[in-house]
């Protein structure tokens, strides 16, 4: 996901103030929501999996829900009819089917999913049992809904039993709304005429509200999906069509298309569309096709978006040493959309502004937001969609993932645009900029209720999520020429070798259970010495707060010299020293390190600016530096030029 609301570029510098107020508003609000203990679900514990992460705190009401794991689905075939046919918009409906294939891992006399504000069909809810003797399965003694968990209970008169696997049947219905939830209607104008559009959005646990189903982004299963359409619309979804035919439905004549079964991909990322638009498409350079779509009076404005997709995804397919796993893929402008890009797999939804591009208003800044945003959705559908966080606590590393990715993508296509120079003054001053402060709060949060995921996407976890993704990666392989395969790798050995999940609490602890940084101060002693020590940096430090010892990190410590430094390297994973978050000092011995009377001759510290902390000197260094930007200010890298201004502003 990205942009939520605002449009990413360079108006975010600006709009820092405000991003702060609603940062402190959504603190604030989520404080008041705990404290007003509005769901009142007191009762039996259901948490399965656990969530990982914070302690629990004695007198919290319950740990993370989760759905117990009885049944795992493997499987959804669902059929959709929204009906947005009709004169009035009130009686605008969806119409649904589903028939999930579960595997039972625990014998139990109850099926627990989530789902709810859907109208279900007692008489419709039946279970099959496959193989063996099959045939249907044991009976439903009762439904019961549990608003507060948004689930649904399906009580058996007789238990599913261990390792067998049933059908569960059903079918359903919703109103439509405008609402920007599950599946919704939404409209625009057409030379006068208002034309509707049926789409959904099931991030980041919507899709209950859209069909009954197992909403947690592990429980991923494999999705055969048949939408019903009128003849003048096209259907689009994660998959390609692979059939189209008549059928007729509430007593009315409709084509169904149906889509190719998906690979395994948690609910969240599944999408549809049924609108009037039309697409150009393109070939990328491995063989498959790339589709932009848009309402048809901007379909000339998505060349620019398609363009990028095409140059991005084979660098990506490369880049993760991994083929896209789709046969196709798709983008689509929505004339209404919440988020500026939703890396739904195979089909992603942007803005129109985040994707439409015309030639009658050219703007450099217009093109590299589209390049930027499309980048960092394309990314997603390696690191999100085919490997995807266990659970939301963890969203920040996909979010950080991808927003360091999209640099790299548009790197490629664009290496005139110098994006990765920008890295410095855009994500890293922007996250140290939110970061800064008493109340501000650290990448991994626990998610307890499914209100909570989206308050969990907050702007750290984008900006700072990419300094401490950026950071990992200098540290580990920068000096390898197979860098970003191991990057991926790193990660992805410590997923679970069967769902392509991944538990990364653990990545850079200190990083993701603390919030705000450090400010290294670093000190020259004699000749060829100096001492270094951390503290925690707050732009407003709160005079009556000694809380300072308990924030302490592992800091990835890099220097150059003088006459060491190369302005157009970066450190390796060897040029690294640890500064130990339990050591106040930690003393440095290097020859070519200058003494107190140099004073031409300086020491710089963090090249490259992949550490997510800030720099101080003693002053004699903080000279030598200004001096040397004076005389030939190309001498040190761009990144440490960003960061000394910015550290010098910032710590005077
Ligand atoms: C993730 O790993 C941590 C530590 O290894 C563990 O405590 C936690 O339970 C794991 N989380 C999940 C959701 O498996
Ligand atoms: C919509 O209204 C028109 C004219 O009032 C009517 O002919 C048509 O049958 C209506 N269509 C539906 C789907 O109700
Ligand atoms: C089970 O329900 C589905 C609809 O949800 C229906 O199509 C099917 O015929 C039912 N099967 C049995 C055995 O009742
Ligand atoms: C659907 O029906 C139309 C008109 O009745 C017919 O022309 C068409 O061939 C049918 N399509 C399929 C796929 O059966
Ligand atoms: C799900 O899709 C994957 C990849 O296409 C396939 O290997 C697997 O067999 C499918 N699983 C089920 C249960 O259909
Ligand atoms: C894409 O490739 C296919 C098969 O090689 C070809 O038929 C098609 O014309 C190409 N499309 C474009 C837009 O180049
Ligand atoms: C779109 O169409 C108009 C009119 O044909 C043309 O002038 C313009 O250059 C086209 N492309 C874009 C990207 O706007």
């Amino acid at each position: 996901m990205a942009g939520k609301g605002c449009s990413k570029g360079r108006t975010k510098i600006i709009l820092t103030g405000m991003f702060l107020v609603v940062a402190v508003a959504v603190i604030l609000f989520v404080i008041i929501y705990f404290a007003t203990d509005k769901r009142g679900d007191e009762g039996s514990s259901n948490g399965g999996g656990g969530g990982g992460g914070g302690p629990v705190e004695p007198g919290d009401p319950e740990p993370v829900f989760r759905l117990p794991p009885t049944l795992k689905p493997e499987h959804y075939h669902l059929q959709f009819v929204p009906d947005i046919y009709r004169n009035s918009t009130a009686d605008f409906r969806l119409y649904g089917s589903v028939t999930i294939r579960v595997l039972c891992q625990e014998n139990t006399l109850s099926v627990i999913l989530h789902a709810i504000g859907l109208d279900i069909a007692r008489n419709s809810v039946n279970v099959t049992t496959i193989g063996g003797s099959g045939g249907a399965g044991p009976d439903v003694k009762s439904l019961r809904t549990d608003e507060a968990r948004e689930t649904m209970e399906i009580e058996l008169n007789a238990p599913l039993v261990k390792d067998a696997r049933y059908d569960l049947h059903m079918t359903f219905e919703a109103p439509l709304t405008e609402k920007f939830q599950a599946v919704y209607f939404s409209s625009y104008k057409e030379e006068g005429v208002t034309q509707y559009l049926a789409a959904s959005i099931f991030v980041p646990s919507y899709a209950r509200r859209a069909f009954p189903c197992f909403d947690e982004p592990a429980l991923k299963a494999n999705f055969t999906l048949t939408i019903l359409r009128k003849p003048t619309y096209v259907a689009l979804a994660n998959m390609p069509r692979r059939t189209t035919e008549n059928r007729t439905f509430n007593g009315e004549e409709w084509l169904a298309d149906v889509f190719q079964e998906s690979p395994a991909m948690s609910t969240y990322l599944m999408a549809f569309t049924v609108c009037r638009f039309k697409s150009i498409e393109a070939n990328t350079t491995r063989g498959y096709k790339f589709i932009a779509w848009s309402r048809p009076q901007s379909v000339n404005q998505t060349h620019f978006a398609l363009d990028v997709g095409t140059a991005v995804m084979p660098y990506f397919d490369d880049y993760f040493g991994i083929p896209f796993a789709l046969p196709e893929q798709e983008m689509i402008a929505m004339p209404d959309f919440q988020y500026g890009g939703m890396e739904h797999w195979g089909l992603v939804g942007y803005k129109e502004r985040a994707m439409l591009y015309s030639d009658a208003l050219p703007s450099v800044q217009d093109r590299q937001n589209i390049a930027q945003i499309v980048s960092h959705e394309l990314a997603h559908m390696w690191f999100g969609d085919l490997l995807t966080m266990l659970w939301w606590d963890d969203t920040w590393l996909n979010e950080g993932f991808a927003s360091f990715m999209e640099y790299e993508g548009m790197n490629h296509a664009y290496p005139q645009w110098r994006v990765h120079d920008q890295f410095v003054v855009e994500a890293f001053r922007f996250a140290m900029s939110i970061d800064a402060f008493e109340q501000s709060r650290p990448l991994y949060k626990e998610v307890r209720y499914p209100d909570d995921v989206l308050a969990a996407y907050d702007r750290i976890i984008y900006y700072k999520g990419a300094c401490i993704v950026r950071m990992k990666y200098i540290n580990d392989f920068a000096y390898k020429t197979a860098t970003h395969i191991d990057l991926w790798n790193s990660l992805s050995t410590e997923a679970e070798a069967d769902g392509l999940m991944v538990n990364v609490s653990d990545v850079m602890r200190g990083w993701t259970v603390q919030k705000n940084f450090p400010v290294v101060m670093v000190t020259r002693g004699r000749r060829g010495q100096i001492t270094v020590s951390q503290s925690r940096y707050l732009l407003e430090q709160n005079m009556d707060s000694n809380s300072d010892e308990a924030y302490m990190w592992d800091i990835p410590f890099t220097f150059a010299t003088t006459s060491t430094h190369n302005a157009d390297v970066d450190p390796t994973p060897s040029d690294v020293i640890w500064l130990p978050r339990d050591k106040n000092e930690v003393t440095i011995i290097e020859r070519s390190l200058p003494g107190p009377g140099e004073t031409d001759q300086w020491v710089l510290a963090n090249i490259g600016c992949y550490g997510y902390y800030r720099v101080n000197y003693d002053v004699s260094n903080w000279k030598a530096l200004v001096r040397q930007l004076n005389v030939d200010h190309k001498k040190i890298h761009t990144s440490n030029r960003a960061q000394i201004i910015m550290d010098s502003w910032n710590l005077a």
